[in-house]
């Protein structure tokens, strides 16, 4: 695979196989030089903290170098109106491999088509985020041991939020999983994801009952809703503050059950839930630098 732009190109052997790449690269440092002599950039039009800087840090302990543009829609010559397409080709005489994320849905398949070098989509508007995906899968296959015959509650702006969008799809690649879809209703999972996952044989609902969701779920993956994507505060207003964990809510949980976030998170998970041990939203966060080790050595190593 030289290009990683969607989960459709995802199979479960790759998947599993880069799962156990991630495992090694726990234990690997940046003196091990896997990376040497290799450049990545980082070309990033929307704002990021997870996603840019755990593909930098995954870089640097591989031994590899980074450049990087944080404000691309600003600071680059994006403002003087650069295509994509333009700015990558040039890109891509400087680096080895480019990581980008734009605004546009799209984008990161547009770069890839004119890319002489890896493009990897770090999130396209609100069209997929694969890299997330990957953590994400890794992190449900490292809290609970299995990716199989489990019920997720999908939760929040399923209409927007890329993340889970592209996490729905990673369920393709798994055998007896009951995806329940909790959102606001302005925020649905869109029709794009549901006649894949129909393709696929996945069984979906929707269950506007967070409680009755809760009470059942082996994984519960909350998510902030998209302010920055709607056309009016008014429609985002009412979308807002409906769906929130806290406390009361993790006394539905099962005592096996998982709480994920891909982050940031705003208000829809009360701090106080951060001590439960069922939260690992951060341990998820942290797993992103594993997975980008394995992805980059995959995608430059020699
Ligand atoms: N999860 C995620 O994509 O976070 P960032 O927007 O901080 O990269």
């Amino acid at each position: 695979m030289k290009h990683i732009v969607a989960v459709e190109q995802f199979e479960r052997e790759w998947v599993l196989s880069l799962f156990e790449s991630a495992e090694r690269m726990k234990s690997v440092k940046s003196s091990d030089e896997l990376l040497r002599d290799r450049i990545l950039a980082t070309l990033f039009y929307e704002p990021s903290t997870r996603t840019r800087l755990s593909f930098e840090s995954a870089m640097l302990r591989l031994g590899g170098q980074v450049v990087s543009t944080e404000n691309a829609r600003e600071f680059s010559s994006a403002i003087k109106g650069e295509t994509v397409e333009d700015t990558v080709r040039i890109v891509a005489g400087y680096a080895d491999g480019i990581v980008i994320r734009h605004h546009e849905q799209g984008a990161a398949v547009r770069a890839a088509a004119v890319s002489p070098v890896p493009i990897v989509n770090g999130g396209d508007g609100p069209g997929e985020h694969p890299t997330q995906a990957l953590l994400d899968f890794y992190t449900i296959q490292d809290e609970l041991g299995q990716l199989d015959d489990l019920k997720v509650a999908l939760v929040g702006d399923l209409r927007f939020g890329r993340a889970v969008r592209s996490l729905a799809l990673m369920f393709r690649l798994t055998r007896n999983v009951e995806l329940l879809f909790v959102s606001p209703a302005e925020v649905p999972m869109g029709d794009d994801i549901r006649h894949a996952l129909d393709a696929a044989g996945v069984r979906y609902r929707d269950e506007p009952d967070l409680g009755k969701a809760l009470s059942v779920a082996d994984v519960v993956y909350q998510t902030r809703i998209q302010r920055e994507r709607f056309v009016t505060q008014s429609e985002f207003q009412a979308a807002q503050g409906i769906y929130v964990i806290d406390e009361v809510s993790m006394g539905l949980l099962g005592p096996h059950a998982i709480v994920m976030h891909p982050l940031p998170r705003v208000d829809e998970i009360r701090p106080e839930v951060d001590l439960d041990p069922r939260a690992a939203y951060f341990r998820q966060a942290q797993n992103g630098v594993f997975i980008r080790m394995a992805l980059l050595h995959q995608l430059l190593g020699s």
